[in-house]
Formats: structure tokens, C-alpha cells, sequence
């Protein structure tokens, strides 16, 4: 039997895996573009629950695997994503943390999974990502999955390759 893929809300109790992906060269380089240089995440202050901002994990069988954040755009304090996103988008961020669970298929599975409970919001008209310009297999990635292209932005200060998926055209198949 193939293994299952689960998905369960990210916990304080997650925080040591959390840290310890944090260091992970391929994890580095995806989010502060340098592999040597760590995201400056606050893991306790970031997980403590809120309307705007989800933290997820994907799970091979009892195993987690990847991180995944799903904020509100509209809603989120620091606007991130800017001042004028209207209501009804999502976005998604995703990191594998061990690299050898990397290239095996699993990061398209827990998507799916990600972008079906996404869309089981009605409210949710579409989904945003923010590879960095230069994250190729990220970008390959979120287009296999369906995502197209809407432009380079500038988010907070960091250049991003914005890819958008909208429901039209979701199958709503995993
Ligand atoms: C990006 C990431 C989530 C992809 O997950 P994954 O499980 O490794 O990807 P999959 O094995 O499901 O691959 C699916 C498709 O993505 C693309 N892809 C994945 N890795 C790739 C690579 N190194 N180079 C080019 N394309 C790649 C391919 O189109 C691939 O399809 P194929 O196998 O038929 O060629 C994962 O590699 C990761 O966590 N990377 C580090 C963090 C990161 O970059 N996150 C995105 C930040 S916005």
C-alpha cells in the first residue's frame, strides 16, 4: 500500500522540527535566498492561533515532512501581500524539511491536499505563491500543479515570482 499523506494543524510541541528544517541549506536558500543564512522565524509567537494565518504539516504515514503556511491576504496585519488585496484569496507557502523526502513526488500530493482544503472555503476564489525569481524548482513546481504566472512584485521588500491558481480552474480532483 502506498503511504498516506495527511495533513494536522502545526503545534508548539512542533517547534524543535520546525527549528531544525530551519537550517536545512534548501530550506535556507528558498527563503532568505542564502543557504547559509537561517529564516528569522519566531516559531512561539508565530504559531499561537489566528483568523489570518494557518501552519500546517504534512505527514507520510505518522512521519511530518513539509510545512505549510496559508494566510489570508486581506487580513493579515503586516500586508505582506500588500494594502489591496480584496477578500477571498489564499496564500500558500511550503517547505520540505528533510531533503531526502525532496523530489519523490510527496510536496505534489500534500499540495493537492492543501489546495482542496483551500477551496472547501467557498469565500476562496483563488491562491497565491511567491517563489523567489530564481527558485526554478519551486516555480516548475506550482506550475505542474496548475499554477500560471501573473508577474514579478516586490513583497516586503523581496522580489517574488507571483504565480496564481484560480478555482475556475480547479478540478477538484487530489
Ligand atoms: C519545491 C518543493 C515543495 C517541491 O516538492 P517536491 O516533493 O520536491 O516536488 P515533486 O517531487 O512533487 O515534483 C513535482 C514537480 O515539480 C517540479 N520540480 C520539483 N523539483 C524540481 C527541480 N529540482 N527542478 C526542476 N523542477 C522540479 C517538476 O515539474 C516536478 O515534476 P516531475 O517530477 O514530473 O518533473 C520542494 O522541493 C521544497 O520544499 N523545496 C525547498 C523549499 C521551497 O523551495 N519551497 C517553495 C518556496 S515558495
Amino acid at each position: 500500500m502506498s503511504p498516506q499523506i495527511t495533513l494536522r494543524r502545526a503545534e508548539q510541541g512542533d517547534i524543535p522540527l520546525l527549528q531544525r528544517w530551519d537550517t536545512a541549506p534548501h530550506v535556507r536558500r528558498a527563503i532568505t535566498g542564502d543557504p547559509q543564512v537561517d529564516p528569522e522565524h519566531d516559531w512561539a509567537e508565530m504559531l499561537v492561533p489566528t483568523v489570518y494565518i494557518e501552519h500546517l504539516l504534512a505527514l507520510l504515514d505518522d512521519r511530518p515532512f513539509a510545512y505549510f503556511e496559508v494566510t489570508d491576504p486581506a487580513k493579515e496585519p503586516s500586508a505582506y501581500w500588500g494594502q489591496d488585496r480584496p477578500p477571498g484569496l489564499r496564500a500558500i507557502d511550503i517547505w520540505i524539511g528533510d531533503a531526502e523526502m525532496i523530489g519523490r513526488g510527496f510536496g505534489t500530493r500534500a499540495m493537492r491536499l492543501v489546495i482542496e482544503r483551500c477551496f472547501a472555503d467557498p469565500t476562496v476564489h483563488a491562491l497565491l505563491v511567491d517563489p523567489r525569481p530564481d527558485n526554478d524548482a519551486a516555480i516548475s513546481f506550482f506550475q505542474s500543479l496548475g499554477f500560471r504566472f501573473t508577474g514579478h512584485e516586490v513583497l516586503s521588500g523581496e522580489a517574488a515570482a507571483v504565480h496564481r491558481f484560480d478555482r475556475a480552474a480547479w478540478t477538484g480532483t487530489t
